[in-house]
């Protein structure tokens, strides 16, 4: 473990200021304007691949984004470990909220704030640097590495999962293992064991044929904005319960052994109200935060629009007003049925003069991990070593809709050791990576290929 720590702090500067020029590459792939940022952020791993010391990298091209694919034989007989990540992130808005630009990586108070610094560019970077720890200080590789980075994680992943049923034989592994998650904190390490799914839709309400005088027809129409937010009102109940029929049916109940667990994780409800800034907080009825967003079901409107939106006044009868919506899900709720179900509810609910049209975007299925794989105490192993406490295992309300399919394409299990921290900013201004973990992570990594080559899988 020494030479393996030693190399790593005598790089640290240059392991950073390498990731920084990953960062620079606005890899956005939720909008399409980003194609070149997109090809370069990919052209710019597979040659960081290759200068790790991986045998070979290649651009593999889809009907969307192209995944950066690696691998490292050492010996044919020796477990295989299939690292996925992705390149591509979300977008920077809203830009004015940003203390330093979202692509111009900037250090601050032990941090590196700038957007993909944890999801996922850090944490996928970590693993390269881990795999170039071992290989320059001589420790050597006790385990095949294969590495499958996308760049359409946060769009759904669509086109990795057929890629993935036509390639069995090239992706063939004994576990995947992926640094996209969480911890607990600074000090306490996570496997994260649980990731809800999701449905995410698109509800659009129509009115009048096109803008109107809200003077002159006000009253006389309905307004397709007071529509919209009528029917999203209307979507949940006074517990906090989602009203689409039969939505709780296919919902497993917490057991008893998961409320005495989840009760035990240091977790602590007023910190959490603290980081995320709210007077207080709220939820569906009888559920703790952690029960809420590990085990339980959620709605969500992620944007809304319609009508006058300039600065100023504007009377004005909209046409039209949106809502972008996602369903979190957890076991055993299927993605379709949900839209299924809540097509048929906004319907119910339109009001007269209205038209309601549903657009369906991705969908992915809830996952459990099945622990019961040595990789799971390989990665105990070498998580307490490097952050001198042994990981807890947590369960976290976001999605990685490519996991499941993993494990059933593939046959094997998946382990998600990730690394970012409570209040890090994912998918908002001010991401950030703490220097001292992406430190430690790297450290950490390079510790469990080895505790996977001696333990098996
Ligand atoms: N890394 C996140 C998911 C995540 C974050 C899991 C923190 C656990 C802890 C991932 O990149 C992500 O944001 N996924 C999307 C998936 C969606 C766009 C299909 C999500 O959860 O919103
Ligand atoms: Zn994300």
């Amino acid at each position: 473990m020494s030479n393996l720590a030693d190399y790593i702090s005598g790089n640290a500067p240059r392991f950073l200021e390498e990731l920084k020029d990953w960062l620079r590459i606005a890899s956005v792939s939720t909008d399409g304007a980003h194609q070149p940022e997109i090809e370069q952020a990919a052209e710019w791993l597979k040659a960081r691949l290759l200068a790790a010391g991986v045998q070979h990298a290649e651009l593999i091209r889809t009907a969307g984004n192209p995944m950066v694919f690696g691998e490292h034989v050492v010996d044919p007989a020796a477990p295989t470990v299939l690292i996925y990540g992705h390149y591509d992130v979300q977008p920077e808005d809203p830009v004015e909220l940003w203390t330093s630009p979202a692509f111009q990586p900037t250090e601050r108070d032990g941090r590196l704030y700038a957007r993909g610094t944890i999801d996922d560019k850090g944490q996928v970077f970590m693993h390269v640097k881990a795999l170039e720890t071992r290989l320059a200080s001589g420790a050597g590789m006790p385990v095949n590495v294969k590495f499958l980075i996308e760049g359409e994680e946060e769009i759904g992943s669509e086109n990795l999962a057929d890629f993935l049923a036509q390639n069995r034989e090239k992706l063939s592994c004994d576990a995947v293992l992926i640094s996209d998650t969480a911890m607990l904190s600074k000090e306490i390490p996570a496997v994260t064991a649980g990731l809800r799914g999701i449905a995410y839709a698109e509800l659009e309400v129509r009115g009048p044929g096109k803008d109107l005088h809200s003077g002159h027809y006000g009253g006389a129409v309905v307004n397709p904005t007071m529509a919209l937010s009528a029917i999203i009102a209307a979507l949940k109940d006074a517990d906090g319960r989602i009203t689409v029929p039969g939505f709780y049916d296919s919902v497993r109940d917490m057991t008893d052994k998961e409320k005495q667990d989840t009760a035990l994780v240091p977790f602590d409800e007023e910190e959490f109200r603290a980081e995320v800034g709210a007077p207080a907080l709220n939820g569906e009825t009888g559920y703790s935060s952690l029960e809420r967003t590990w085990y339980r079901p959620a709605l969500d409107v992620n944007g809304i629009w319609g009508g006058f939106i300039g600065s100023g006044s504007k009377t004005v009868l909209p046409a039209v007003a949106t809502a972008k919506m996602s369903f979190r899900l957890v076991p055993d709720q299927d993605p379709d049925d949900v839209l299924d179900a809540f097509e048929r509810h906004v319907h119910a609910l339109a009001p007269e003069g209205v038209e309601v049209e549903v657009r369906r975007f991705h969908g992915g299925i809830p996952w459990v991990a099945d622990p019961g794989s040595p990789v799971f105490q390989a990665a105990d192993a070498a998580l307490e070593r490097a952050f001198g406490t042994a990981p807890v295992y947590v369960r976290d309300g976001g999605s990685i809709p490519i996991v499941p399919l993993f494990e059933t394409t593939l046959d094997a299990p998946a382990v998600l050791v990730g690394f970012s921290l409570p209040g890090s900013n994912l998918h908002a201004p001010d991401e950030w990576l703490d220097l001292e973990v992406y430190q430690k992570g790297i450290g950490a990594l390079a510790d469990l290929y080895g505790e996977i080559g001696e333990r098996g899988v």
